[in-house]
């Protein structure tokens, strides 16, 4: 992104993007000192598919220096160091076999309970190790706890780490945890986790993230609405017809249907990923890229949403579903979701966004359309 802001002249379409990405507005500052990321949950699906790899890409591209970080996998399964490695080797893609080997020296396996303060004194040793090796400067240590868990245990996981693994300095360093979704199940459950979590951390030490504003086609919205000229004036109710965003799987629950189950297709995919989608193609310009800022306009956008019609929503269940083992015989949780959102601003008033979510259908593909008024219709 920023490759492409140097080269832009004040009259260009990106000269809007570079103001928005103002490094100052940012407040990015350079970090140094020792990082210790712990995933938690380092045995289960979500770390081997998508946080090892992911913090393999961030090795690759040079964000993580091997003379400074250390990558700790925990959980309560009886692995060794050489079984998590092989565990995640098969998922690290599109590298040599010996840059894959000297990211997996830099992760090693602790064995521990979730609710149980030997484990984590146990992670904390570690951590304190390989502080002490790097020649830390006291008090600058980096500690990052991913939380790749189900959700029932992110209380106890957080008391242990306040409890056992904060990085010892109040001065310098810091301390952060990343929780994933689903973050709670409705807005009670919600908001008791958010007290529970917040009794622990202050909010900015903790990251609730989704994974699915990381893909490139949903950063890009950013750039596609505000930085390019020809779309600028275009993006509204006078030139779009209507919004369609679609999501599609090519594969069912398979083996995950306990889960899913228990949330259906509304609370796992809309009401976060592309509830998200949706505020930016819909939202306004931020003041700045600062998340305050984008927030501020999500919420906005969605204060604005008229609510949904019953009428205007239809939902079902793929053939199959409930062959998976791990879904009860007389489940009725929908897999599939169809869905209007109407939103009542000067924008967009009178345009449908529309929702389409498929789990089992022939492509795997993300899609928002956007269908331009059709001038020489009759
Ligand atoms: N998988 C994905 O693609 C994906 C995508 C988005 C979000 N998520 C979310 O990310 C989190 C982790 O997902 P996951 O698919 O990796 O889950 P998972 O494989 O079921 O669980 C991760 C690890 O947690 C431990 N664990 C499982 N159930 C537990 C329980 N009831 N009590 C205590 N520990 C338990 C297990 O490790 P030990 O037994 O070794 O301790 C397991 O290996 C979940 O909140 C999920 O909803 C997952």
């Amino acid at each position: 992104m920023s490759g492409g802001l140097d080269e832009s002249s004040p009259s260009s379409g990106r000269a809007s993007l570079s103001s928005l990405s103002d490094l100052k507005d940012l407040e990015l500052s350079s970090e140094s000192g020792c990082l210790s990321i712990v995933v938690l949950g380092a045995s289960g699906d979500l770390a081997k598919k998508k946080t090892f790899p992911a913090l393999f890409h961030l090795f690759e591209q040079g964000f993580l220096q091997s003379g400074e970080v250390h990558i700790f996998g925990y959980a309560r399964s009886n692995i060794s160091d050489d079984g998590l490695r092989e565990r995640i080797r098969g998922y690290l893609k599109g590298a040599s076999d010996e840059h894959v080997s000297e990211f997996l020296q830099l992760v090693t396996y602790v064995s521990g309970s979730y609710d149980n303060g030997e484990g984590f004194e146990l992670l904390n040793n570690a951590i304190s190790e390989h502080e002490t090796s790097k020649n830390n400067k006291a008090g600058s240590s980096r500690r990052l706890f991913y939380l790749a868990l189900p959700p029932s245990v992110y209380p106890s996981v957080c008391k242990m780490i306040r409890s056992y693994c904060m990085n010892p300095s109040s001065h310098a360093g810091w301390t952060r945890v990343i929780v994933e979704k689903p973050f709670g199940k409705d807005l009670d459950s919600a908001e008791e986790l958010s007290a529970q979590l917040g009794q622990l951390f202050n909010e900015k030490q903790l990251y609730r993230i989704d994974h699915y504003l990381g893909k490139e086609l949903v950063q890009n919205l950013l750039v596609l609405r505000f930085a390019n000229r020809l779309f600028l004036p275009l993006w509204n109710r006078d030139n779009i017809d209507n919004v369609q965003i679609v999501f599609r799987e090519d594969f069912g629950t398979e083996g995950r249907g306990g889960y899913f189950d228990q949330y259906g297709i509304i609370r796992d995919i809309i009401q976060n990923h592309l509830l998200q989608v949706f505020c930016l193609v819909a939202m306004e310009k931020p003041v700045s890229l600062k998340p305050e800022h984008i927030r501020d306009e999500k919420v906005k956008v969605l204060q604005s949403v008229i609510p949904i019609k019953h009428d205007e929503v239809v939902l079902g269940q793929y053939d199959g579903y409930k062959d998976d083992s791990t879904v009860p015989d007389d489940s009725n949780t929908p897999t599939f979701a169809s869905l209007v959102l109407r939103v009542h601003n000067e924008r967009w008033e009178g345009i449908c966004y529309t929702y389409n979510i498929y789990y089992y259908l022939e492509l795997c593909i993300f899609v928002t359309i956007i269908s331009i008024h059709n001038y020489f219709h009759s």
